[in-house]
């Protein structure tokens, strides 16, 4: 039809400009744009949606979206964490109108159909006088697939996509590097901070894709305090904590070089723990990043559509404290996004290790977070300026590294195609595109 037609055409253009590395803006406000992402690219893709320590025990629960679906995961008396549409089979009432907690059946508010934590119709008021024959197994709770890799539970509402696993790829050499500092996995710090943003998440994403450039100037307050373990001298390009770019799978991953003898203030036992549980080859990848001697850290990644995980320290007292936050951008409407931030910490870490690096993330990311607050404020700039009707036709520029052609560094020793610098818009231009040939083959399907 014409309206397919028309989203066709404004895909193409779109993947056009990509293609000569310029970034249309209406994509960042469009009420159309969000509508195709909602059907085909959260409907389609793997969605991070909680860690397994939000859910230790039978019963435990947390509801959780993807994009206006909302999905209640909880873990059975076997054990598994499930998904469901958070709907009442009856009339779709919101089954569950709780955030989190642990039950042994949820019961609908409006006729109280309850339902056990498998998803199972268990109970049903005055069932064999108003129906004939309900047949219950036929009305348990809509399931959504949940996967689990290294403790991160993602949710997927497509039938036919491929295992969590498959989808991860080449990426789940690098999610070990973050995960396995400990015996005991990692675990979740409270409950997820959450909040609105004007912006849409696809901004948020493309920084934690690849967005070195803005540190030395968007974040200079956070230089002048001495809050960071680096200066911004250190983050300029070929700086030392402006490392190299790796591709592997749905992911970007960002590495930085590391001080001789440091690992981001991680201390020895921990770094001993990592090193005893990934492989040869991800070993000497942490060791000797290039082969030049240079050990390097994992310090951001980004798994496409819209899971991002950092992974820095803050200068608190003197001493570096590390902390590893993962976040989810969640589209809400055109423009506007819901962030979650999970602050993880080693699950056998000292008590003092985990208060210490809860306080560096608290001043560093989240709403109260310096480097945060200063994120948002770039972010909701660019929504808003692509509202406007003349502004929304303006092409952004994306072509740093084009000219002088950023090649992939040979002989790399991990998985994926890794780039000697942080410098460059490849990554964005890619996540983009990727972006748009996803709605475009949902629009064609
Ligand atoms: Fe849930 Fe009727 S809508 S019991
Ligand atoms: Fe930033």
């Amino acid at each position: 039809d014409q309206n397919a037609a028309g989203a066709t055409a404004r895909l193409d253009e779109a993947i056009q400009l990509l293609d000569s590395g310029y970034v249309p803006s209406w994509i960042y406000r469009d009420e159309q744009v969000f509508e195709l992402e909602k059907q085909h690219l959260f409907r389609r893709n793997w969605v991070f949606l909680a860690h397994e320590t939000e859910l230790e025990e039978p019963g435990d629960f947390v509801v959780r979206a993807i994009v206006d679906d909302s999905i209640l995961m909880v873990r059975g008396g076997d054990g598994e964490v499930r998904g469901f549409l958070n709907q009442c089979r009856h009339r779709g009432s919101r089954l569950c109108q709780a955030e989190k907690g642990k039950a042994r059946n949820f019961t609908c508010i409006y006729h109280a159909w309850s339902y056990n934590r498998e998803g199972r119709l268990v109970g049903v008021p005055y069932d064999k006088t108003i129906y004939q024959g309900l047949d219950r197994d036929e009305l348990g709770l809509a399931p959504v697939r949940v996967e689990a890799c290294e403790g991160f539970l993602f949710g997927c509402m497509d039938a036919a996509a491929p295992s969590l696993e498959e989808y991860l790829g080449d990426f789940r050499f690098y999610l070990e590097l973050v995960t396995r500092r400990s015996r005991t996995g990692m675990e979740v710090v409270g409950v997820p901070q959450r909040w609105i943003v004007e912006a849409d998440w696809k901004i948020a994403a493309e920084n934690l894709v690849g967005d070195a450039y803005h540190t030395p100037f968007s974040h200079k307050s956070t230089f002048d305090v001495g809050l960071l373990p680096f200066s911004s001298a250190d983050a300029r390009p070929g700086g030392s904590k402006t490392g190299l770019h790796i591709q592997a799978g749905p992911a970007d991953v960002a590495m930085i070089y590391r001080s001789p003898g440091t690992f981001m203030g991680y201390p020895p036992e921990m770094v001993q723990t990592l090193h005893e549980r990934i492989d040869d080859r991800q070993r000497a990848l942490l060791d000797d990043g290039t082969g030049t001697g240079d050990g390097v850290f994992l310090n951001r990644f980004h798994v496409f559509p819209n899971f991002s995980c950092l992974n820095v320290g803050g200068i608190l007292d003197d001493a570096l404290h590390p902390y590893c936050s993962v976040r989810l951008w969640q589209p809400r409407a055109a423009g506007v996004m819901e962030i979650y931030s999970w602050l993880l910490v080693e699950r056998d870490a000292p008590a003092a290790f985990k208060e210490a690096s809860r306080r560096a993330y608290i001043v560093s990311f989240g709403p109260s977070g310096m480097l945060e607050q200063d994120d948002m404020e770039n972010w909701r700039t660019i929504s808003r300026t692509a509202e406007g009707a003349e502004s929304r036709e303006v092409a952004q520029y994306a072509r740093m590294g084009a000219e002088s052609g950023v090649e992939p560094i040979a002989d790399w020793r991990g998985t994926g195609t890794a780039y000697p610098t942080q410098f460059f818009d490849l990554p964005t231009v890619t996540f983009l595109r990727r972006w748009a040939e996803q709605l475009r083959a949902g629009v064609a399907s």
